[in-house]
């Protein structure tokens, strides 16, 4: 097998390994998941600043925690999930609030192709530091291909860094802290944390300023990063 047949196989599974994964937890992710990410999502939100008539991309959008509120604001959007449970759900909800405007996608963020120049809005929200680095950088510089001139980009995320920065490790120690404190459940995710955090399997967040970078240099402007709470920022950038 060559190493490109090689690296497709295993590129293939580990999407099937996460789809899997967040079918799994489509079902619970409006009580158990989203409920601690109000405050990145209305941050990403307000930076969105979508109204009637914007056609809008949304990345990794769960049950719909940006498409349902942009599609609300009159935008149309194209819904983007690697999980086709999470893409039911959102389009349940959708249909259940006589929203029309949003069409689900199943595929993972890397894979999406779109026509350029087709829309005028590209957001995400804690979906972006699930990917490879170089699949982070592939999607900003895709996103920057399908936004029309005076588009914008706009991702929520945990940013932070590996604990090269006093700020990465203030991060990482109150993660562990809060942890600590639930007992024995608590101690066993600061394990798994551990273990998947230093190996890079599934999250592998980095820190806002490696995204303001990723956004320069695929040709955004005027890129600013908002801190929001400890770990999340949300990093909003313009097409010229
Ligand atoms: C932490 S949840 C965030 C969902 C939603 N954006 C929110 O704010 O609640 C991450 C979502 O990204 C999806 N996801 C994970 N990896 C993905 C990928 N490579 N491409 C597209 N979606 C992905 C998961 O299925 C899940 O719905």
């Amino acid at each position: 097998m060559s190493t490109n047949t090689l690296a497709a196989a295993r590129t293939a599974a580990s999407h099937r390994m996460h789809r899997r994964l967040w079918d799994r937890r489509a079902g619970s992710w409006d009580e158990h998941g989203a409920a601690g990410l109000e405050p990145v999502i209305e941050a990403v939100l307000r930076h969105a600043n979508a109204g009637h008539g914007t056609v809008a991309v949304d990345l990794g959008c769960g049950t719909g925690q940006l498409s349902l509120p942009l599609a609300r604001r009159g935008a149309s959007v194209t819904a983007v999930d690697l999980s086709p449970q999470m893409i039911a759900r959102l389009m349940a909800k959708a249909r259940q609030a006589g929203l029309e405007g949003i069409a689900g996608v199943v595929s993972p963020a890397q894979c999406v192709d779109l026509p350029p120049q087709s829309c005028d809005l590209v957001v995400s929200n804690y979906t972006l530091h699930h990917l490879r680095d170089h699949d982070k950088q592939a999607v900003v510089r895709m996103a920057h291909g399908w936004l029309r001139p005076g588009g914008r980009l706009v991702v929520g995320d945990m940013m932070f860094g590996r604990g090269m920065s006093r700020r990465d490790r203030s991060i990482i120690a109150s993660k562990v802290a809060v942890f600590l404190r639930r007992g024995p459940a608590g101690w066993w995710r600061i394990v798994k944390g551990v273990v998947r955090f230093s190996l890079r399997l599934g999250e592998r967040p980095v820190s806002a300023e490696r995204w303001r970078q990723y956004f320069e240099a695929a040709g955004f402007t005027d890129v600013t990063v908002v801190p929001v709470v400890a770990e999340a920022a949300v990093v909003v950038g313009t097409k010229a």
